[in-house]
């Protein structure tokens, strides 16, 4: 429903009771969240200011949405991807929260944009994106509005990948940080975060026994990387697959087997691809995976697994369970694809755990204040987000958890400065 006075698109306002327990559950395990919202609150740093943020609309999202709300911000949400909208979430913004949302889960590629163009349509001065949706929008069909906006912040490594690929040919219209470089975030929630919820996706999609299974990760980052720590912790045989030789030989000292895909595809029972890259899983796989394979993507868009060459040996397409969608192949085969290629931690389990998105929308907040403070400064180019914006989360985070570090000296500080003081 859209309606004159109260913009909103959503599947059922009635879902806004079980959305508000869930997102209070959520604030508890996000102290250093409340931290910077009880700030907000008195500060209004973000007064007058509208926002459209294209992110996940889940439990931790509404926190952040609640922050910049408290910090003055007048916030419009839309989904960053079609299938990880939690519909009571979206509910309870909008009923309790006070923002405006234009997200129904399972909506199609003509809803998913139509709603993205409703929260440019309210003209932003700040844009929020995980994956840079938003800004491809502005810089293509609407950039007449492009000379509105003050600044921006980037979620995640695909959207910053285009960001960075829109300065360097001198196209970038405002000024955008690029949050998931924060240290505070790609070191925790890509890892920490993208590690549990993946497994936690394939799980609850599938209920197969990990330990014992052949778990292939495509893609060593820092998504892979937790990726396959987890599986391996589940008791999983893990074999890792790379294009970087730098990470590949990371991947083999932390002790996982590294091949080929094409050689993986052979044996592997698992496949999860987290490259941020296109036709990580394809057909040449495909053609040689064994019958029972199990294919998904925790990769930000659904091109890592091309879905297209898996369609050209299809047969026989048949839905077995929520997220499990099996493919019989002209040879006989069968190999099962989950949540349609999309990114299944979200689609199949809820995404990352409260406690590290405290981290990244800390940073979001942060990265938004010091944007609406300082864009008189700023040039139109990728800025990463200030190191002690990023300290200070740290900071906030360990004192949350009754943590306490020692402090340098002050000799260890002059010796750590000089360059004289050997033996
Ligand atoms: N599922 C989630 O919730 C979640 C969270 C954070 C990031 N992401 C997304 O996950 C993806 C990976 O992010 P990251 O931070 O790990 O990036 P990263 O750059 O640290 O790692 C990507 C790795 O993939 C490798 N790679 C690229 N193309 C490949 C190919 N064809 N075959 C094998 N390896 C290949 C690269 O060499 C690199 O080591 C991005 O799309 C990012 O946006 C998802």
């Amino acid at each position: 429903m859209a309606t004159a006075e109260k913009s909103y698109d959503i599947a059922d306002i009635a879902l806004a009771d079980d959305g508000q327990r869930r997102i209070e559950w959520a604030d508890r395990q996000m102290p250093v969240l409340q931290t910077i919202r009880e700030r907000f609150e008195k500060e209004r740093p973000l007064d007058g200011i509208t926002m459209a943020c294209c992110l996940h609309v889940t439990t931790e999202t509404a926190n952040l949405a609640r922050t910049l709300t408290a910090g003055g911000a007048e916030v419009v949400l839309c989904a960053s991807n079609p299938l990880s909208t939690q519909d009571d979430v979206a509910a309870a913004l909008v009923d309790r929260y006070g923002a405006d949302v234009y997200a129904i889960n399972g909506e199609d590629n003509d809803s998913y944009y139509r709603h993205i163009y409703a929260a440019v349509d309210r003209h932003p001065q700040v844009t929020m994106d995980d994956g840079a949706d938003v800004v491809g929008v502005l810089h293509g069909e609407r950039s007449e509005q492009l000379s509105e906006l003050i600044g921006g912040t980037e979620e995640t490594t695909t959207g910053v990948i285009r960001l960075k690929a829109l300065e360097a040919e001198g196209k970038l219209g405002y000024p955008i940080m690029a949050v998931n470089d924060a240290k505070t975030k790609h070191y925790f929630d890509n890892r920490y975060g993208t590690g549990q919820s993946t497994l936690d996706g394939v799980i609850r999609a599938t209920n197969v026994l990990i330990a014992g299974s052949r778990v292939v990760v495509i893609g060593y980052g820092w998504c892979g990387r937790g990726v396959a720590m987890r599986a391996k912790g589940h008791g999983a045989h893990v074999i890792v697959c790379e294009v970087d030789p730098l990470r590949a030989l990371e991947a083999l000292m932390d002790g996982f087997e590294v091949m080929p895909a094409v050689e993986a595809a052979k044996v592997g029972d698992i496949f999860i691809s987290v490259t941020g890259d296109r036709d990580a899983i394809a057909g040449h796989m495909f053609d040689v995976m064994k019958s029972g394979a199990i294919v998904c993507n925790s990769g930000h868009f659904d091109v890592e697994v091309n879905k297209d060459d898996l369609e050209a040996i299809t047969v026989d397409k048949f839905r077995v369970r929520p997220f499990v969608e099996g493919h019989r192949t002209k040879d006989g085969r069968e190999i099962f694809l989950l949540a349609d290629g999309r990114l299944v931690n979200l689609a199949a389990a809820e995404g990352h755990p409260a406690a590290v998105m405290d981290m990244s929308f800390a940073n979001q907040a942060l990265a938004a204040e010091h944007m609406v403070k300082h864009h008189d400064e700023l040039e139109k180019r990728v800025y990463p987000v200030p190191e002690d914006i990023d300290h200070e989360i740290a900071r906030l985070k360990l004192a949350s958890r009754g943590v306490e570090i020692d402090q340098l000296t002050d000799v260890q500080q002059k010796y750590l400065a000089s360059w004289d003081q050997g033996t």
